[in-house]
């Protein structure tokens, strides 16, 4: 039997729409599997009411057609279903990286991204890689068309999750379709200037760099209170606070010694909104590891 923890992950992160992401230290899932002749799927955790245990039509059964690997899969769940959290991308990860050890395969962690990727687009339509790639690859990642790089950081983090529905199809529909030049202008800048600040490890950088004028703005709205909590947690310290993933999480950037002011601050300005929150004290963290 193999068992591999597989981080939740934040995506986008203001200026990266659909291209960056970053793993995270905690929430995780965890996925057992063992050679089986059919495939079978058992869930437990949080959230494990709504997830298809059909490998049909659960997201790590694309993960196990793609290696062709048939496996009694167990995944606990700690990264809570639509969350912004990559929950999807967190059990399709964890699959990819226990079935390719499983059977042997020999794939790269670069090679497993795409396959993971398959995996997602069960659940979301669409084989996005911000969220897979961090949990497989770890640290901050930049995932394109022509693949995927990613660099080791140190930057340490506030997830806030709100008791909110949000789906990514409303989530997505609210992007707007164009932008102007010097948005566009705005965005770039930003973007450079996160990745530059990941590279470095300077929260500082990547607080600023996370600033977005286009997805942001659309998407705050569909939160309930994220105005007041964005506001509670930049006085609190955060330099920088943005939608986590399609929502509802907010990523708030701190120094080490603020993570426990911000969280507190967020939590209690949700709770002034009349919603209930849970917040990880996180940071930017290695991917999947193999127990
Ligand atoms: N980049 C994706 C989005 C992540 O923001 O819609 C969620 O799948």
């Amino acid at each position: 039997m193999i068992t591999v923890r597989a981080p939740a992950t934040s995506a986008n992160l203001g200026s990266g729409f659909d291209v960056f992401g970053v793993a995270l230290d905690r929430p995780a899932d965890v996925i057992r599997v063992e050679r089986a002749d059919r495939t079978t799927i058992e869930i437990t955790g949080v959230g494990s009411q709504y997830i298809p245990t059909d490998p049909d039509k659960n997201t790590v059964g694309a993960v196990v057609d793609a290696l062709e690997a048939p496996a009694r899969i167990e995944i606990d769940k700690g990264v809570r279903p639509a969350s912004g959290l990559g929950s999807s991308a967190a059990s399709a990860a964890g699959a990819a990286v226990a079935l390719n050890e499983l059977y042997d395969r020999g794939l790269s962690r670069e090679e497993l991204v795409p396959i993971a990727a398959e995996g997602e687009a069960v659940v979301s339509g669409t084989a996005h890689a911000d969220n897979v790639a961090p949990s497989i690859l770890g640290g901050f990642t930049i995932a394109t068309g022509d693949g995927v790089h990613s660099v080791e950081a140190d930057i340490p983090l506030v997830a806030c999750l709100p008791e909110i529905a949000v789906s990514t199809r409303d989530a997505r529909e609210v992007v707007p379709e164009t932008a102007s030049m010097e948005q566009l202008v705005e965005t770039v800048g930003n973007a450079a200037t996160l990745t530059m600040g990941m590279c470095q490890s300077d929260p500082e950088l990547v607080g600023r760099g996370m600033a977005d004028p286009l997805v942001t703005p659309a998407r705050a709205k569909l939160i309930t209170g994220y105005e007041a909590v964005s506001q509670a947690a930049r006085e609190a310290g955060a330099v920088g606070v943005t939608v986590s993933g399609a929502g509802p999480s907010l990523l708030a950037v701190c120094r080490d010694d603020q993570r426990r002011a911000v969280a507190t601050a967020m939590l209690d300005a949700f709770a002034d909104e009349g919603v209930e929150a849970r917040a990880y004290q996180t940071r930017v963290s290695r991917g999947a590891t193999l127990f």
